[in-house]
């Protein structure tokens, strides 16, 4: 019981493998002997799942922020400890400190009160001190503790000491932190860990156990901003609706007034229920239903609102994208974005600049590599609310997934809100796709070709738009080469310029879709992600047709003398040499083309065609 009445302290630790990090955790564990509440611990490992009642709000502050993330169930490799002392309870993100460990780290820095931030005083600052301070910032965390470890290796020297707790100081200028303090430290030998060394008579400062419980904690404003996204709505009776979900943040009181987004209408709250329980009042972290004083239309995925709260509802927003993934950040590529409430898809339309984690300069960039951080802008496919993360951190945080791996790829904050798109609005037009078809008397279809270079797509696509033709079809073909002399003549062949061009053509011929056309798409198209792009734009009207050959026949063939020139280096970025070719998993037609003629390879495709009645 007393323990509930203790202040929490929540904090993380940020080091390298080699920095002493678990040594450091142990000995405040083991010195401390406190290691208590399992009950927090199970609690946590169950709430993991979103499944409790969540009357505990130690963990409903826990799974703060980055929410969304719990709730994909992905592994996030970040493990919270609880102990306590006399004055102070805590939890402390223990995060290994493995490649994947940026991630980690950003995940319990989006809840934490203070970092813990390790350096080896033999090796001072290191890039990863710059990063791993600058995320923490960038979360708003407000206070640092350079742990400046292993000063029994470099004998204690106050002279180290004070050059690198300077060096920091003068680097951290740039950032918002609040306080910054250092404490010279062994971890292994227990120097300044809970009492003051006698190593280091030279420093007066607390150690550091004591400095966690004395820390003054920056008293969070009370959150007003309740946030309620709709998951069901309950009709008991004709007389009862009940609006069903988990508070993602804030809390309300009976008879409080409300706003539902995206709607913008406005009620009261009449009765709130808490675990079927009638309750005065529902605070975050809580699954509840709520009873509105008005009839009012709500449906799943509508979110309700503190009445005065502002969040805007947008698709495009300017934010900050950490990336964390082996595989680089490419403009225009499609993600999943997962808000703590709700999920688009949609791509980065623009990445402003990345940021030099060593001097906050702006630096030009095309895309995003593992563990950087630029200013983007994000482009979804439709509206979500949102809000700056310094007004919100539930509104305003966000994951990137990856839409083939399903990995978490990437975080972000908002910075704000673009409304651009909203001043161009569609224009339906009387003629539509159907119209323009029937006046073809054919269906519209996307037959999508991919193959690396000399796989023998354009011969293929020449031959099988003779044979529409020769039966009144109304034809196009897109092709690479081609397209490549206009519409997409600014583009080569690197990552960046391949997703663009793609991008591109996936969506003319969803115009060419639009016009009523069958149309031959052939192009290298060498990445999955962007063949998922335009499979998902096209929907049912999209055959993948894979057009395979091995990559010693290809370079056979080269019929442009392409494949020598990459061979002799006089070729940078050529696909099958020294740029990949994603194959595909699943294409709706497989074609050997070293065993079969373009001819026999046209057929196929025609007789697919007749099956699905196209033709
Ligand atoms: S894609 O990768 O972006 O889809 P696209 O199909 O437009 O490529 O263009 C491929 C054609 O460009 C090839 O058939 C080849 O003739 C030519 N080409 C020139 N340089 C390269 C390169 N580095 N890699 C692949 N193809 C190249």
């Amino acid at each position: 019981m007393e323990q509930e009445n203790k202040q929490l302290l929540r904090f993380i630790t940020c080091g390298s493998v080699d920095d002493g990090k678990s040594t450091l955790i142990g000995r405040l564990l083991y010195e401390s002997q406190l290691i208590f509440d399992d009950q927090l611990a199970e609690l946590h490992a169950t709430s993991k799942k979103f499944g409790t009642q969540g009357d505990d709000l130690d963990f409903a502050l826990l799974v703060d922020g980055l929410a969304a993330e719990m709730e994909q169930g992905i592994t996030i490799d970040v493990a919270y400890r609880f102990f306590s002392t006399d004055k102070r309870k805590f939890i402390v993100a223990d995060t290994p400190g493995h490649e994947q460990y940026t991630r980690n780290m950003a995940t319990g820095a989006s809840t934490a009160d203070l970092a813990l931030l390790l350096i080896d005083a033999r090796t001072g600052l290191l890039p990863q001190t710059f990063r791993h301070s600058y995320i923490v910032d960038m979360l708003g965390v407000k206070n640092i503790c350079l742990i400046i470890n292993k000063m029994d290796l470099v004998e204690y020297s106050q002279e180290i000491f004070e050059k690198i707790k300077n060096d920091y100081l003068e680097f951290s200028n740039g950032l918002n932190i609040e306080n910054i303090i250092a404490i010279p430290v062994s971890a292994l030998k227990g120097d300044n860990i809970i009492k003051a060394s006698e190593y280091t008579k030279w420093y007066n400062g607390e150690s550091l156990l004591q400095y966690l419980e004395n820390i003054p904690l920056i008293n969070e404003k009370p959150n007003n901003n309740f946030i309620l996204p709709v998951q069901w709505v309950n009709r008991l009776s004709h007389d009862f609706r009940g609006f069903c979900g988990q508070v993602a943040d804030g809390g309300i009181s009976e008879g409080d007034p409300i706003t539902i987004v995206p709607s913008n209408k406005k009620s009261k709250i009449k009765n709130i229920l808490v675990s079927d329980k009638k309750s005065c009042f529902c605070s975050k972290g809580q699954s509840v239903t709520l009873e509105l004083e008005d009839e009012i239309d709500i449906s799943r995925g509508d979110i309700i609102f503190t009445e005065d709260f502002s969040c805007e509802v947008a698709d495009q927003f300017q934010g900050k994208l950490l990336w964390m993934d082996d595989n680089r950040m490419v403009p225009g590529r499609p993600y999943t974005f997962k808000f703590g409430v709700s999920e688009s898809n949609g791509s980065v339309s623009k990445l402003r600049h990345r940021i030099n984690i060593n001097t906050f300069a702006s630096e030009a960039a095309s895309s995003l590599e593992l563990n950087e951080i630029g200013i983007v802008n994000i482009a979804l496919d439709k509206k979500i609310p949102m809000a700056p993360y310094t007004e919100s951190k539930a509104l305003g945080s966000f994951i990137v997934i990856d839409k083939i791996s399903n990995n978490t790829v990437g975080m972000g904050l908002v910075n704000f809100a673009l409304f651009r798109s909203d001043n161009i609005h569609w224009h339906k037009m009387d003629i539509n796709k159907a119209s323009r078809s029937n006046a073809k008397n054919q269906k519209p279809i996307v037959i999508w070709f991919t193959g690396i270079s000399a796989s023998g797509k354009s011969t293929i696509a020449n031959i099988l738009e003779k044979k529409l033709y020769s039966i009144g079809k109304h034809t196009m073909v897109l092709d690479g080469d081609n397209i490549r002399h206009g519409l997409n003549k600014d583009l080569g062949f690197t990552d960046v310029d391949r997703v663009e061009n793609i991008r591109r053509i996936a969506n003319v011929s969803k115009l060419m879709l639009e016009a009523g056309l069958i149309t031959i798409v052939s192009f290298i198209a060498p990445f999955k992600a962007e063949r998922r792009l335009a499979r998902d734009l096209m929907g049912e009207e999209f055959l993948e047709v894979f057009i395979d050959v091995p990559l010693e026949v290809a370079e056979a063939r080269d019929p442009k003398g392409l494949y020598k020139k990459a061979r002799s280096g006089n070729l940078k970025n050529f696909t099958g040499i020294d740029s990949p070719y994603e194959i595909p998993d699943n294409p709706d037609i497989h074609i050997n083309s070293d065993k079969i003629s373009a001819d026999v390879a046209a057929d196929m495709i025609i007789k697919k065609l007749t099956q699905i009645k196209v033709i």
